[in-house]
């Protein structure tokens, strides 16, 4: 990567695919957890596009690279800071502060350090590869102080910032012992981007009261005359490729093998996500075995799969959750299994969109139960795989998804009581009804897509400051 040639540069903490070593020991590439890249990866190639972003593990030192035809430029992190910026500051403070306190926030003063350390590197780089005037789209909690550094070195530069999880209100965000210092580096945006409209208002009345700034609707007016746009624009998917997949012969197949060795229940029941203690994962599982211990469902009969994705094991909450979610598992399957019939057929794994798309297939109720989620890209994965606009939704009201999903089966996840029933009617629910909800949400799943949410964010972003900087082509 030549130094000022990127005319649209991403900043992200990773990139989009991670290094690996495998068994044999030979380092390759796989697709990171997340998936942006099917969003940028059209107006990247239209625009000479870099992404900035850490490679995954603690290898220094490597060079800027292409894949696929994208052009890659890794920031590597030292142990430490893989310690105090990504599992401290990031995922040990932020993440459960962002996301309504499902876990205790924990605040230090070295954590916090590493994350302004880790941010100035990724703003540096972001600086040295931009071309003049050029487009800088900052992604996530992970990397809040870095619009601000760089509008600093490069005032020539249009830059955005999009948080794709929860931004809390005012009462939460206050903890948070740097939380001037947070806004003002979201504030070096033009365009400060949010999933949904209540996150826009958290963060304008946060300006206002914290910062000071004068603000009106969702404008923030600086003191040097620059005005900061706070808007939503609620992500996608790839609606045209999941589909694709859902209708090829292989998942067809793959979706029926899935259910054959299920012992072909009737219903099957499905739960995707990343182990995450915001998940609502026990709570569900909870749910679902009182209505087979009440014998509302028959073992057998009704089968729940629940296929949990690996993540950030090193941090403490995320293994306690591990070892709560096996014990339940296997207390759930030890108290009401039978041979070859468990309840819960549990899968602690991480699958290729293949798969994917082929449980999708296979189930009859998508359960995504989330105490609190910036959007949940799953529920809208199963509605575009649902072709035969059949198969159940039901959604965690805390969901920013329950946002545009309003036909699925809505639920508060705290209440179990009403989880159970919603998981009754869904189970229970005519086609008619069932064709109903899922053709409505279909619908908007598929007016929606991600490049709708790329082109969205990006001519927004262009709008802000007209006379300013390059345009970036759609
Ligand atoms: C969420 C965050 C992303 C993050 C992803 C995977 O979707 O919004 O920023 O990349 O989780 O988490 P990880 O910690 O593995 O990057």
């Amino acid at each position: 990567m030549r130094n000022r040639s990127a005319d649209l540069v991403i900043v992200a903490n990773r990139l989009p695919v991670d290094r690996v070593t495998d068994d044999d020991g030979t380092p390759s590439w796989r697709p990171s957890p997340g998936g942006l890249v099917s969003a940028l990866e059209p107006v990247m190639r239209a625009n000479d596009g870099a992404w900035i972003g850490w490679p995954g593990g603690t290898e220094t030192g490597m060079r800027p690279f292409t894949s696929d035809g994208l052009s890659l430029v890794p920031e590597s992190l030292s142990a430490e800071e893989i310690e105090e910026h990504y599992e401290g500051f990031s995922n040990g403070t932020l993440w459960p502060l962002y996301h309504d306190l499902v876990a205790k926030p924990e605040f230090h003063r070295e954590w916090w350090d590493a994350y302004v350390r880790v941010n100035q590197r990724f703003a540096d780089r972001a600086a040295k590869i931009a071309s003049h005037g050029a487009t800088v789209w900052v992604q996530d909690y992970q990397m809040q102080l870095v619009p601000q550094m760089l509008r600093d070195k490069r005032p020539d530069l249009r830059i955005g910032f999009y948080l794709h999880i929860p931004f809390p209100p005012a009462e939460l965000f206050q903890q948070l012992p740097w939380r001037r210092e947070i806004l003002q580096g979201l504030l070096g945006a033009d365009l400060v981007g949010f999933q949904l409209p209540g996150a826009a208002q958290n963060f304008i009345r946060l300006v206002r009261q914290r910062v000071g700034h004068k603000t009106h609707r969702d404008l923030v007016y600086l003191p040097d005359g620059r005005t900061v746009k706070a808007a939503a624009f609620p992500i996608s998917i790839d609606v045209d490729g999941f589909e694709e997949l859902a209708a090829s012969e292989s998942v067809a197949e793959r979706a029926s093998e899935i259910r054959e060795a299920l012992g072909n229940p009737d219903t099957v029941f499905l739960g995707i996500d990343r182990l995450d203690y915001t998940k609502g994962i026990y709570a569900r599982l909870r749910a679902f075995s009182e209505l087979v211990r009440d014998k509302h469902l028959a073992v057998g009969e009704a089968v729940f799969v629940q296929v949990a994705t690996p993540s950030r094991e090193r941090v403490e909450q995320y293994r306690i959750l591990r070892d709560d979610i096996d014990r339940l598992v296997g207390r759930i399957n030890g108290d009401l299994g039978e041979i070859g019939k468990p309840v819960i057929s549990y899968l602690h794994s991480s699958y290729p969109r293949h798969e994917m798309a082929a449980l999708y297939r296979a189930a009859d109720v998508m359960v995504v139960t989330p105490f609190r989620d910036g959007m949940n890209l799953v529920a809208k994965e199963y509605v575009a795989c649902r072709l035969e606009e059949d198969g159940a939704l039901v959604l965690s009201e805390f969901a920013g998804a329950a946002d545009e999903l309003r036909q699925a089966w809505l639920v508060n996840p705290y209440d179990i009581n009403g989880m159970k029933a919603a998981l009754r009617q869904a189970h229970d629910a005519e086609p008619k009804e069932i064709q109903r909800r899922m053709r409505a949400m279909r619908r908007t799943v598929r007016e929606r897509d991600v490049n709708h949410w790329a082109d969205g964010f990006l001519s927004e972003l262009a709008a802000t400051r007209p006379d300013h900087g390059k345009k970036v082509r759609p």
